[in-house]
């Protein structure tokens, strides 16, 4: 991961342009990095999508959608321009190549290009095989590079995944691709690596011998919101399980690369996810509870269950919280449950990580308070308050000798004073630079789908699994607590 001041001189195509993801991340990150410096003067943007946009009319959107961007920014958005056609016709991509001649001329862009899809994952396969049919998969005159970035769902289980990346490496190569996971961008995502290895104290402890076990959490208390129509063909094991929660669990337990750099750390992560055990559908109905959000009160508000929300299915039997209890099989984390949960409509919005290690092999400390320490826990708060926190025991203060769980706690906000951003500018950027660090590779993205796709196989056999009705505002099924207490463990419950 090097620091990047500008990007090289390119032009950035985005498929997708009058669509949600450009207006609400794209669009904003582009004006970020252009009121920061960080864009080359010999850049521009090419929105195609099938609205019948004018160049004219997509600045337009482009200032509205990025308001909060100054002088630099609508400088910019002066140069952007848009193609109007449907990604199935020729035409729009024989207009795509001349707009894109067309810019190297104007605005010097270079004949290099990087090629977003924020777009339908339908679609993906289609617009990659396009591009190199009309020779855009390749630099344009004196260029360098030709990038694909391709937004999320990457497949639907493992043979679509296959499919998609069969289709897409036809066109491109595995080093002009950069498939796009937003948590990679977080900047606490990209702290385990700091805190694992920029220090001395933590990596010793970082193991089966002390660690007992470790539970990944992606609590959100909104439900499906307007997306409902998508969410029907998702789920949860599939919109965060398979790629977000995948990504922070090899992070956290991965062997120490020896370099920061693409290869290395993605050559680690992938190592980590080949020692996650793959269940048999058997297996995997034990190890898993799947649920979904009834009516109930989240902040003091009555809100309606998943059935109720537009878009949903009134006996839809898509899961909108997950539970899981994997194993990691080597020589690290030999015997150590790892506890993966997320779901809509939870009490509060909080992802986290938590180790929570072995307990003093005994205890001389006399009364209550003593017998009810917490076991040390370390808990890396990925969102919201951003930090890390020890929750170890204190003596309180007085005469007696009494102890009691307190906690250490480092606020990313109060050390740093810069704010977090979702993620997005930082990984246009690395994709504009060829960073490549904290885009997901093809074996990763692979190994996650063998990872998740024995329990989206148990789940959609007849009895595969049962779907747990929650109320909305509360921790998931009740059910969900066998998976941990067959071990004698509990849920952690994360402060809001
Ligand atoms: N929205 C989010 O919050 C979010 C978050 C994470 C990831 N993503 C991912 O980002 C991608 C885009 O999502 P979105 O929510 O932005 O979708 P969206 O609002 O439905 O936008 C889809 C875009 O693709 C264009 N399009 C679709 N089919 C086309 C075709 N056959 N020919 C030409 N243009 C076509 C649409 O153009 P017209 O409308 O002009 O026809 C529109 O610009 C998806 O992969 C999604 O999973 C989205």
């Amino acid at each position: 991961m090097q620091p990047h001041e500008q990007t090289p001189p390119l032009a950035l195509v985005i498929f997708g342009a009058s669509g949600d993801l450009t207006a609400r991340k794209i669009l904003p990150a582009l004006a970020d990095l252009a009121e920061r410096g960080r864009l080359s003067d010999r850049f521009t943007v090419i929105g195609v999508a099938r609205t019948e946009w004018s160049d004219e009319e997509f600045r337009k959107v482009a200032l509205q959608d990025a308001s909060a961007g100054g002088e630099r920014w609508r400088a910019l958005v002066e140069r952007f321009r848009y193609v109007p056609g449907e990604y199935a016709s020729t035409q729009t991509f024989d207009r795509l190549k001349e707009v894109l001649a067309e810019a190297d001329q104007q605005y010097g862009t270079q004949g290099n290009r990087v090629y977003y899809l924020a777009t339908i994952p339908s679609v993906f396969a289609m617009v990659a095989e396009a591009l190199a049919k009309e020779g855009c998969n390749v630099p344009g005159e004196g260029g360098q590079f030709a990038r694909l970035v391709v937004e999320k769902p990457y497949g639907r289980d493992l043979q679509s995944a296959l499919d998609l990346d069969a289709a897409v490496h036809r066109a491109f190569d595995e080093d002009q691709i950069f498939r796009i996971d937003h948590y990679m961008g977080k900047e606490t995502v990209q702290n385990v690596l700091a805190l694992r290895f920029a220090n001395a104290i933590f990596e010793p402890i970082w193991n089966r011998r002390y660690v007992e076990q470790v539970q990944i959490t992606v609590a959100e208390s909104l439900g499906v919101e307007h997306r409902g129509g998508f969410y029907e063909t998702a789920g949860a094991l599939r919109d965060i399980v398979q790629n977000h929660v995948m990504q922070v669990l090899s992070l956290t337990l991965m062997e120490p690369p020896t370099g920061m750099d693409a290869t290395h750390i993605r050559d680690e992560k992938v190592k980590l996810l080949k020692a996650v055990d793959i269940p048999t559908p058997d297996e995997a109905v034990d190890k898993s509870v799947r649920g979904q959000y009834a009516a109930g009160v989240v902040d003091q508000s009555p809100v309606p269950a998943y059935r109720q929300e537009e878009g949903v299915a009134p006996d839809s039997q898509t899961e909108t919280y997950v539970a899981l209890r994997l194993r990691v099989e080597n020589w690290r984390w030999a015997g150590v449950p790892v506890y993966v949960r997320t779901g809509k409509r939870l009490p509060a919005r909080v992802t986290e990580v938590a180790l929570q290690f072995h307990r003093v092999p005994f205890l001389a400390f006399e009364g209550e308070l003593a017998r009810q320490l917490r076991p040390n826990t370390l808990v890396l708060r990925i969102q919201p308050d951003e930090g890390i926190s020890l929750h170890f025991g204190a003596k309180v203060p007085g005469e007696e000798f009494r102890v009691q769980s307190v906690s250490m706690d480092f606020l990313y906000e109060t050390a740093f004073k810069e704010r977090e951003s979702d993620g997005y500018p930082r990984l246009l950027h690395d994709a504009m630079c060829g960073d490549a660090t904290l885009f997901i590779r093809t074996d990763e993205v692979e190994q996650a789908w063998r990872i998740v796709d024995p329990y989206l196989e148990a789940w959609s056999e007849p009895g595969g699994g049962g779907l747990h009705l929650y109320p909305a505002g509360t921790w998931g099924p009740q059910i969900a607590d066998l998976l941990l207490e067959r071990s004698g463990d509990a849920w952690r419950v994360p402060q809001a």
